[in-house]
């Protein structure tokens, strides 16, 4: 690690320290708490200079808030507290499966993976450490979407441990890493993460802490399975050394982590409508970025799910849109060359972002010529063929699978092209940029194509 980066990570362990030592936020959420559910002190609650400011036995209401966030706590307030019927191990395990059964996409992959009675036994024996019951009864009532959001990766996980025929100990880690990965998230202002906010760099810093909040408060449970805190730190850790909070490589990042990051890339996609279609090309598109492994394991269990067919495009219009995207990047690197180096700078992002998609275009199998070897392919079984077209992954497809597969990816680039010409339109809108006016002809016309293959 070189010194720029050995900086960066300091700074980012030191903030995530003093967020978890202030606490604000998680104290106000567990005050609010104590209007709905009895939440006592447990014990003498002390500030740092000594004085006593809540007795132990007290029950706490909102109006503690004011109170106790005035001074500097001597422990971590959830030290000094306990909730009365808080969710048990055996509770979360029930409402696992709940959500599971509740969103339609995982529950086909649910009914026809259920062999988790492994899991449930420890489950059903697991005392869950007070400390983190109280917080996960604080994310259950003040952040509902966000505890969701965690059964749904903590499913994603068994799942994942199951049928990728991990150690017990090591599905159990990656299970309770699924729940608890964003614990680090109470910690944080909500307001930040609200949909339609525009993070600034300042936000951004404390949005990387997250996962090293998590791991900091996990790691002091040795009862917990081993793996499950390192997990929860790395869980945004990518392949390509792209992620956060530390830019790991991939041979960095422990397995249970990696199995981690493409559980909640997947739940990401549960959330937005109809996205289970997309959800293998998806993951497909991002190799770089997630582990090989782990994305084979997740696409095995939504290829098992498949139930119906979708009506087939003809060859001719799957040319004439590959043909469109393929005038896409190229417009685009003909336009890139004309600019100069500050204007390309400016739009560094949006550059790589276009080049990017292009890479996995190419990576996925799909270029024009690869594709019409394998349109014009009636007999499947040449794998020396595939080979030599750089189509490993393509074995066992069939025709109409790859037409099936190939909709899914211009669907995928519609929605990448929307989101990027939307932020690239934002931009613009806000700051202006010094694309030459006589460069701004040429851009409109490939913003023009990029709308028309978006509207298909
Ligand atoms: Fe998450
Ligand atoms: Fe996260």
């Amino acid at each position: 690690m070189d010194s720029n980066n050995t900086k960066t990570k300091n700074a980012h362990d030191s903030l995530a320290r003093q967020t978890l030592e202030e606490g604000t936020q998680f104290l106000r959420s567990v005050t609010q708490l104590a209007d709905k559910r009895e939440v006592e002190a447990s014990e003498d609650i002390f500030s740092r200079a000594g004085i006593k400011l809540v007795s132990g036995g007290t029950r706490l209401s909102g109006k503690y808030y004011d109170h106790l966030v005035a001074h500097k706590l001597l422990k971590p307030i959830e030290q000094s507290l306990s909730i009365t019927d808080a969710i048990s191990a055996a509770q979360l395990f029930d409402l696992i499966c709940e959500e599971a059964r509740r969103v339609p996409s995982l529950c086909r992959i649910f009914e026809q993976n259920k062999s988790f009675e492994r899991l449930q036994g420890y489950f059903y024996q697991l005392e869950i450490p007070a400390q983190l019951a109280l917080r996960l009864s604080v994310m259950q009532e003040d952040r509902p979407e966000l505890f969701q959001h965690s059964l749904t990766v903590g499913m994603l996980c068994m799942l994942m441990g199951v049928r990728g025929d991990l150690p017990p100990e090591e599905q159990q880690a990656l299970a309770l890493a699924g729940i608890f990965h964003d614990v680090g998230e109470l910690y944080l202002d909500p307001s930040l993460l609200a949909p339609g906010h525009r993070m600034d760099n300042d936000e951004r810093r404390y949005l990387y802490t997250h996962p090293i909040t998590g791991f900091l408060i996990l790691r002091c449970f040795s009862e917990l399975p081993k793996g499950m805190a390192m997990a929860v730190l790395r869980h945004h850790e990518r392949m390509n050394g792209r992620g956060y909070p530390y830019g790991l490589l991939g041979g960095q990042i422990d397995r249970a982590s990696r199995y981690l990051a493409v559980a909640e890339v997947v739940a990401s996609l549960l959330t937005k409508i109809g996205a289970d279609s997309r959800i293998n090309m998806k993951l497909r598109l991002n190799l770089d970025k997630l582990d090989a492994k782990a994305v084979g394991v997740m696409c095995a269990l939504f290829g098992d799910s498949k139930t119906e067919q979708e009506s087939l495009p003809d060859d001719g219009l799957l040319m004439t849109r590959l043909t469109q995207l393929e005038k896409l990047f190229d417009g685009w690197t003909a336009f890139r060359t004309t600019l100069s180096p500050a204007v390309i700078d400016e739009i560094s992002y949006f550059d790589e972002r276009v080049e990017g998609s292009r890479r996995m275009v190419l990576e996925t199998g799909f270029g024009r010529c690869q594709l019409e070897d394998l349109l014009s392919k009636e007999d499947r079984e040449d794998s020396e063929i595939r080979h030599e077209l750089n189509l490993a992954h393509t074995e066992e497809r069939g025709n109409s699978e790859i037409r099936q597969e190939l909709m899914v990816m211009f669907d995928e680039l519609s929605w990448q092209f929307q989101e990027l010409t939307q932020a690239l339109e934002r931009k613009l809108a806000d700051y202006g940029w010094s694309l030459p006016v006589s460069r701004r002809a040429d851009f409109n016309l490939w913003m023009a194509q990029v709308h028309e293959f978006i509207a298909r």
